[in-house]
């Protein structure tokens, strides 16, 4: 198993590609603390992984909020020891258009996406520092490099932010052991994507080199890749998962 002793962190693994990703992570061996705001969400994906076979525990964390993110941390430490692997998954999207932008919708995105990711990634380091060894995967969009797509420019920001932050934290952590790579998905099928106009979503489908949206366990797939030993040699890389839509 590749992830055989490791404890993860998974944040906004409660639906979607986080849910997805702590599956595969718990039939890889890891201990998965499922972290997400909607503990009921949380917790369905902790019982499916058990039945599974996969050791998870569901936390409550709202990483919109600092406070919350360091008490957290501190009692995921009490509980489950030191963290090898952390999954900045959680976001939200936002459609809001630039006449209808306000700064209270600018911060909610900017706070979640990008703040929460960065700020929970600085109380888990001292943990991976310590025991010269960490993963960090960060959760980027297409977004970032398009300037968004049905989004509103406080999610393409957000994610493009998390991309900067990547190679931040790949230069500062290389030295200690630890890799941090970002993952660039393009479409994928969640309720994110399903929530868009039928009309919009056979367009983007029609743009598709591969011909069809991504599946989830497919952008699993590539978080397990960087949070294993198979990619041992590679950090600061912004990896593009988007079928051939956008090829740089
Ligand atoms: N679905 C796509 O097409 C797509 C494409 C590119 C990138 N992404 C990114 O992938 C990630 C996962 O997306 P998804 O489609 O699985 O979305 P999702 O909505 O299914 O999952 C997001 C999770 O984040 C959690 N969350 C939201 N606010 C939170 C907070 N304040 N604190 C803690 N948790 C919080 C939610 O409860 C939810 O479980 C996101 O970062 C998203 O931006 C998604």
């Amino acid at each position: 198993m590749k992830l055989e002793n490791k404890i993860s962190i998974i944040t906004g693994a409660a639906s979607g590609i986080g849910k997805a990703t702590a599956i595969l992570f718990g039939e890889e061996g890891s201990t998965v603390v499922v972290a997400d705001i909607d503990m009921e969400g949380a917790r369905k994906t902790a019982d499916e992984m058990r039945e599974k076979g996969g050791r998870a525990f569901p936390v409550k964390v709202d990483l919109s909020d600092i406070g919350d993110i360091q008490s957290t941390v501190l009692d995921i430490k009490e509980k489950f020891g030191d963290i090898h692997i952390l999954v900045n998954n959680a976001g939200v999207f936002s459609k809001v258009q630039i006449q209808d932008m306000t700064e209270e919708e600018w911060d909610r995105v900017m706070d979640i996406n990008l703040k929460g990711a960065f700020f929970l990634s600085k109380e888990v380091l001292p943990m991976m520092i310590k025991q010269q060894y960490g993963k960090i995967v960060n959760v980027s969009s297409l977004s970032a490099k398009r300037g968004g797509f049905t989004s509103g420019v406080n999610y393409g920001v957000s994610k493009a932010g998390l991309i900067s932050v990547t190679k931040y934290m790949a230069n500062f952590g290389g030295r200690y052991g630890i890799n941090v790579n970002a993952i660039v998905p393009g479409f994928v099928d969640t309720e994110m994507f399903q929530n868009h106009p039928e009309e919009k979503k056979k367009a983007v489908i029609k743009s598709i080199p591969i011909g069809r949206i991504a599946r989830k366990e497919e952008i699993a797939k590539a978080i397990m890749f960087l949070s294993s030993e198979d990619s041992s040699y590679i950090t600061g890389e912004i990896l593009d998962i988007n079928g051939g839509v956008l090829m740089d």
